[in-house]
């Protein structure tokens, strides 16, 4: 792990033009830590605001929430890996997530999800090689009267089979972001 040695965010005033950083993100994360007075019982409202301007939570920017909470990493590591909404690497273009909640499982889940990994060479939780696909799975997303559900880039398919799906996440890795 890189070691942070910047001075605490508290202490620096906000950059006339730019963040310190270079990345500009940076700044909407220290707007949120000042908002909530760097409070260490907010690390699980910083990390999704990190995750949702960067997407996922680097080893980065783990230690710099860190960093700003003053907590140890080991800490926010634990924290972030407890919780399955934290996502540790870049997603892909495209996601799949399919439900394997009971009602869904035993409509074939595992079928869909097997197939989709197999068509597209891609483990559970992971992006594939190319960067176009991200699968993963979920417990009940509450809608199990749609059962099997699989969620294809924010959109909500019910009363899905393993063709269905295979064909939808085909059109939608083919046809780009
Ligand atoms: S089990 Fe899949 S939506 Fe409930």
């Amino acid at each position: 792990m890189s070691e942070i040695t910047a001075a605490h965010p508290s202490s620096v005033s906000p950059p006339a033009d730019g963040h310190p950083s270079g990345d500009d993100r940076f700044e909407l994360i220290d707007k949120h830590l000042r908002r909530v007075h760097y409070a260490q019982d907010q690390l699980i409202e910083t990390l999704h605001v990190a995750q949702d301007v960067f997407g996922y939570l680097s080893e980065d920017l783990l230690l710099y929430v860190a960093h700003a909470l003053r907590l140890p990493p080991s800490m926010v590591y634990g924290v972030a890996t407890f919780y399955q909404l934290f996502t540790f690497e870049p997603p892909g273009e495209h996601s799949c997530t399919v439900c394997t909640g009971t009602a869904c499982f035993v409509k074939g889940a595992d079928d869909i999800v097997a197939g989709v990994a197999e068509a597209h060479r891609v483990s559970v939780g992971q992006t594939s090689d190319d960067g176009r696909l991200t699968l993963k799975t979920a417990r009940c997303l509450g809608s199990c009267g749609l059962a099997p559900v699989v969620v294809l880039d924010g959109e909500v398919l019910g009363h899905q089979d393993i063709d269905s799906v295979l064909g939808k996440v085909a059109a939608a890795v083919r046809g780009g972001s």
